[in-house]
């Protein structure tokens, strides 16, 4: 099962995959598991899509992979095309890698690159928030808000300054909900002027918290403050759309519906939805002006870094969501299908929030819902939630550490944009009666 968190299963605990149809997977005993979360907000097309791994195989026949210092290839050009395009006006440049990790950290080298050909040496220092995930090498573990994930790498960590959540379920004390966003952008500006404006070169953050936060929309105008704050200092707005990018939430960019275009993105999960491990980070117009002026080219990527058969298996994912206007089903369809999840899951008091946008949908649950507080760390209520859908054949995304890195629950729900309707229906059947057997089990003896 997918493990948010860590704890997870011993490796002998696993079924043994067969293989992947549709929006299902099956093990070797022929057990059909409904995948409602996309492993981890991975599966944007379901499995085995016949296309996909018809344009993938067409690759391979041809060939698999050329250096990208040596050649270029048609499946390059036409997905830096394309991932254009989709992003809209404002970026210039698709640095290609092989997940969401590399992708923060090519966006973090970038924006230190921008700064150095600008000649600022100074800015160095990085903000970034609290119940934030951005991913396992050490420079995106950094910027990372997750103190279980975290803790034993300390002490070897880049020193980030981490500002609060944006957060409307759970804001800082005292914070009226209308007045969230103003204040959080008080809290940041207050940080860049704390550390030097001199000395920061980016704040990171995600438009849609994944799993540190159990899908957590900013609030309105969030984005668009935080990005005048950024502006006022001179500081690189980074936007890390690793798992609610590439249409997850019903645009092809998070940040479109807060109509702010960041200086730096970062996008793997759905890109190529699964297929073949890639991630890009998308470079600003004027990020890339000043380093391709001063420089010529950015001084980051790896070996695999445009692997050919994984750009020919991101167009063939992004073509099919194009042609088939799956964003707009993940737009109209998610509301509805949050809307069904918050009917079904209305008579246990413990779920305290069910929030989201599009096809990213999390459930927060709280033993305490006048007060919001958690369920005991021990009691491992999301696992526990988690290992039950399993049992009946669904997949979802269970988390925890959401309220203070340890402590707190949450189950994502990422299903396929093609998933049908009938498909959407047995996840919410299935997760409501999950909650409901973890919750009547009680906490383990
Ligand atoms: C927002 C975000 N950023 C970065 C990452 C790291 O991506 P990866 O696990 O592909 O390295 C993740 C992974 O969950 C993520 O959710």
């Amino acid at each position: 099962m997918a493990s948010g968190g860590g704890s997870g299963f011993g490796l002998s605990d696993l079924s043994r995959i067969a293989y992947g149809r549709g929006s299902y997977v099956y093990d070797e005993s022929g057990k059909a598991y409904l995948d409602g979360s996309g492993g981890p907000a991975v599966f944007c097309l379901g499995h085995a899509h016949p296309e996909v791994n018809a344009a993938i195989t067409r690759q391979l026949e041809s060939i698999a992979y050329a250096y990208r210092y040596l050649f270029s290839s048609a499946a390059l050009e036409q997905l830096t095309e394309m991932i254009l395009r989709l992003c809209g006006a404002g970026f210039r440049d698709v640095i290609y890698t092989a997940d969401g990790s590399e992708s923060v950290e090519s966006a973090l080298k970038v924006g230190l690159q921008f700064y150095a050909a600008r000649g600022q040496m100074k800015k160095r220092h990085f903000i970034a928030r609290q119940r934030s995930w951005h991913g396992n090498t050490l420079g995106a573990l950094s910027m990372s808000g997750f103190a279980a994930r975290r803790h034993a790498f300390e002490g070897s960590l880049l020193d980030v300054t981490f500002v609060s959540a944006a957060n409307a379920y759970r804001p800082p004390a005292g914070c009226a909900p209308e007045a969230l966003a103003a204040h959080l952008a008080q809290e940041l500006e207050q940080a860049i002027v704390a550390a030097g404006p001199e000395r920061v070169a980016g704040f990171i953050f995600e438009p849609v918290v994944g799993a540190a936060g159990g899908v957590v929309p900013a609030p309105q105008g969030y984005a668009a403050a935080v990005q005048a704050v950024c502006r006022r200092h001179d500081v690189l707005l980074i936007a890390d759309e690793v798992m609610c990018g590439a249409g997850r939430t019903g645009t092809w960019r998070a940040l479109e519906h807060d109509g702010v275009v960041p200086d730096l993105m970062c996008v793997a999960k759905g890109l190529a939805g699964g297929y073949i491990p890639l991630g890009a980070t998308v470079v600003g117009e004027a990020v890339a002006a000043t380093i391709l002026d001063q420089d010529g080219a950015y001084m980051t990527g790896h070996t695999f870094s445009g692997h050919t058969a994984a750009c020919a298996a991101g167009l063939a994912v992004q073509r099919i969501i194009e042609r088939d206007g799956l964003l707009a089903r993940v737009r109209t369809t998610g509301a509805a299908f949050k809307a069904s999840l918050r009917e079904s899951l209305a008579r246990f008091t413990e779920v305290g929030d069910v929030r989201g946008r599009g096809f990213f949908v999390g459930v927060e649950l709280v033993a305490d819902p006048r007060t919001r507080a958690p369920f005991p760390v021990g009691r491992g209520l999301s696992y526990d939630i988690g290992q039950r859908a399993f049992n009946d054949g669904l997949i979802c995304y269970p988390c925890s550490g959401n309220v203070d890195g340890s402590a707190g629950d949450t189950i994502i729900l990422a299903p396929p944009y093609n998933a049908t309707d009938g498909e959407l229906e047995e996840i919410i059947v299935k997760l409501t009666r999950a909650v409901e057997a973890a919750l009547k089990a009680g906490p383990r003896a």
